[in-house]
């Protein structure tokens, strides 16, 4: 069974393993643990992921940011995070919602029903009437999992598509 769980001290070890093997960045998905040692990751990554959602200790200007795992059973299989409102940067950028799926389960529906499961969260969290997205032009398959969830793509630039799906706050 798939499902989104937040980031959490229980889940430490397996979150640890997840992120240590993501890359630094993937289609500007980035990742500031990569490689990380288990003592590390559970000094500073986690308690800033955790912190991150309470708006403490974040970059000047960023906002705070929700840290989802999906599970499929016992097993975390992607990362889903999601800003909790627009900012300039954010709304010119990158949007509310990023993820990436581990490379072992691609092309298996991963993306396409954590991204469904990540907006009924956002609904919980975000104000705005619409989420917003940025996918490069070279990422098809994000597009895909995008468009796969109500996503229609509401202009572009040289590099990305730029992506919005309603925030269905009444279902
Ligand atoms: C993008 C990503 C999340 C897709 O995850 P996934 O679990 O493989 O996605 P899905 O299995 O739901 O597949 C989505 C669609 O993309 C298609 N797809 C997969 N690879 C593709 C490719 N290279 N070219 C075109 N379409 C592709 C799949 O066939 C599927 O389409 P379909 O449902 O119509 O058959 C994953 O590749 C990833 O994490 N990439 C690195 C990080 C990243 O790009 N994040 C998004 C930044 S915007």
């Amino acid at each position: 069974m798939l499902y989104l769980k937040k980031a959490n001290l229980q889940d430490a070890e397996k979150e640890w393993l997840f992120v240590r093997d993501m890359p630094p960045d993937e289609n500007g998905l980035t990742n500031e643990w990569t490689g990380v040692s288990r003592e590390v990751f559970a000094d500073k990554a986690l308690p800033g992921m955790l912190a991150a959602e309470r708006g403490e200790g974040l970059p000047r200007g960023y906002v705070p940011e929700t840290i989802f795992f999906l599970w499929d059973g016992d097993e975390i299989t992607g990362q889903f995070r999601v800003r909790h409102h627009l900012c300039d940067s954010l709304r010119e950028g990158a949007g509310h919602i990023g993820y990436y799926i581990g490379n072992a389960f691609r092309g298996r529906g991963y993306g396409t029903e954590g991204l469904r499961l990540t907006l009924i969260e956002a609904r919980g969290i975000v104000p705005e009437d619409e989420i917003c997205l940025r996918v490069l032009k070279s990422n098809p398959a994000s597009l895909k999992v995008m468009l796969h969830n109500g996503g229609r793509v509401v202009k572009e630039d040289e590099e990305h598509f730029f992506v919005r799906i309603p925030n269905r706050k009444e279902l």
